[in-house]
């Protein structure tokens, strides 16, 4: 590994005035752009080196150290960031990642994060063109999706808690409005909590959806008993009877529902619910229609898979991440919210700190500390933006759709390897597969744990009908048949060698 170093004394200590800058700013400068090569020559040598190691023991104790009340040089800090981080990291932006759903990021979104932490821009509000870089990036959204022009964005960390302000919003609506002041109806749950609340209130998704609607119901105060799952049918696709059936059960017994999740690429598989029939069955029962896309909805870039998604548009709210199938560095969900009236008066707070003017850096209101939890934001919009404009939506979308031809190549591959056994459709990007062995579960978590292990794939596993997978997610844009093959032709060995030696454990 090679690191640049900087010929520079001390250039982070602090000078006698206090000011944190630095002393010497063209010392400063060179350990900058040191540091600026160092990490563009790993996103250009990616490939050199392993996805993943295990953390060395003496490595993790590095991290137990003392509160640092001492300068450090700027250089040795960087040196220390390439020799005993940089290595260690998950490996999401390695093209033989495929665990989980993570997206690979990109140098023009590396840059633009640059760029937004040097601004040091705090968008919870405030009269200034980040907000509208935001505001525009949502209209973007709203083109992208079909919404109108009544419909609010916001950038979040991430899906999770974008699906949180969506079951927030559709509570509230749920629970109704009070006039305690007749020109400004406010939403009753917002004052009372659930305190006193007579109704009962449920939602609904199918048994494939992302743990986090579950965390977004309890934190909601609604409880994770109050979210109904719905068998998945064929293609692990919510059963649509079965939704009606059970809202109807429901009603008999004085429950109340109101939120129903479709989900646009599900964690294991990459299924997509039907959004069209959902949006429907959401329209005639009254029921706030929430689509969770957190990787599948930009597939709306692909004009091959964009018709998969037909009833997205309609959705009340949609959650999605730019971090995934976007590449956009981590982190970056949003919310859209089809009336964005509702979505501001779930949570606008009057504040007098926060009071808005019509000129003035206090003017611009709405803000967006008007549309969610968080008052403090990072300038998230800016990497997406950058993003959108350098590749175009266009690219972004053959990007997404080469995942799939990948996950298609890799399927047809499986199919034509008897040691190999294909465990679910591949609908999106995601393979789920796995060795055959009598012990299958034992084995094939141990072919994954070697996979990760030896640096050579990084895959997941789940389980889908009660067995363990091999779990492929393709998101990645550099992953290519090379990485595909070599997951293949290690999972093979693997497997070989595990059932040579029977119950021993595989060591890489
Ligand atoms: C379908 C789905 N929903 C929600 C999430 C959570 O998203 P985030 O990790 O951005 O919070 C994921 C993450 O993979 C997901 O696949």
């Amino acid at each position: 590994m090679t690191v640049e170093r900087s010929k520079t004394r001390t250039i982070a200590g602090v000078p006698s005035d206090l000011s944190l800058d630095p002393v010497d700013w063209e010392g400063f400068r060179r350990q900058a752009h040191a540091m600026l090569d160092d990490i563009l020559g790993y996103l250009e040598n990616l490939r050199e080196r392993p996805v993943w190691q295990p953390i060395p023991d003496e490595v993790r104790a590095r991290f137990h150290g003392k509160v640092p009340a001492e300068p450090t040089e700027l250089a040795a800090v960087h040196e220390e960031f390439m020799r005993f981080i940089l290595p260690f990291a998950v490996g999401n932006a390695h093209p033989g990642f495929m665990g989980w759903v993570q997206g690979g990021g990109t140098p023009v979104g590396a840059m633009a994060e640059m760029l937004a932490a040097g601004l040091n821009a705090n968008l919870g509000g405030r009269d200034q063109i980040p907000i509208e870089v935001e505001r525009q990036v949502t209209g973007w959204m709203r083109a992208i999706f079909g919404f109108p022009e009544s419909a609010t964005g916001l950038f979040v960390t991430g899906t999770s808690m974008a699906n949180f302000i969506a079951v927030v919003i559709a509570r509230d609506v749920a629970l109704g409005w009070e006039r305690t002041d007749p020109d400004a109806p406010s939403f009753a749950a917002r004052r009372r909590g659930l305190r006193g609340c007579q109704k009962k209130l449920t939602a609904y998704a199918s048994t494939e959806v992302h743990g986090c609607i579950g965390k977004a119901m309890d934190m909601a105060g609604l409880g994770t008993d109050a979210l109904r799952l719905i068998p998945a049918g064929k293609r692990h696709r919510i059963d649509l009877k079965e939704l009606e059936k059970t809202i109807a059960q429901d009603r008999a017994a004085g429950l109340t529902p109101f939120f129903v999740v479709g989900t646009a690429g599900t964690v294991d598989t990459g299924a997509v619910d039907d959004l069209a029939g959902m949006a429907d069955l959401c329209r005639r029962e009254k029921l706030w229609f929430h689509v969770d896309g957190a990787y599948g909805s930009l597939a709306m870039l692909a004009p091959d898979l964009a018709p998969r998604l037909k009833g997205i548009e309609q959705a009340d709210s949609l959650a999605f991440d730019f971090h995934k199938w976007g590449q956009v560095p981590y982190d970056a969900g949003f919310i859209l919210v089809r009336d964005g009236e509702l979505h501001r008066k779930a949570f606008a707070s009057p504040a007098v700190y926060l009071r808005r003017e019509t000129r003035g850096l206090a003017a611009g209101s709405p803000w967006p500390c008007d549309f969610g939890p968080d008052l403090s934001r990072s300038f998230r919009a800016l990497k997406v933006w950058f993003t959108l404009k350098v590749y175009g939506t266009a690219a972004i979308g053959r990007t997404i759709s080469r995942t799939c031809e990948l996950a298609r190549y890799l399927e047809r591959r499986i199919a034509e390897t008897p040691e190999l056994e294909l465990m679910a459709p591949v609908e999106l990007n995601i393979v789920c597969f796995r060795y055959r062995a009598a012990d299958s579960d034992r084995v094939n978590r141990q072919i994954a744990i070697y996979l990760q292990e030896s640096g050579s794939a990084a895959p997941s596993t789940t389980i889908l009908d009660g067995s363990v997978a091999i779990r492929a997610a393709i998101v990645n844009h550099r992953t290519s048949q090379v990485e595909l093959d070599r997951l293949l032709a290690e999972t093979l060995r693997a497997g070989r060698t595990l059932l040579r030696h029977g119950n021993q454990e595989f060591e890489a």
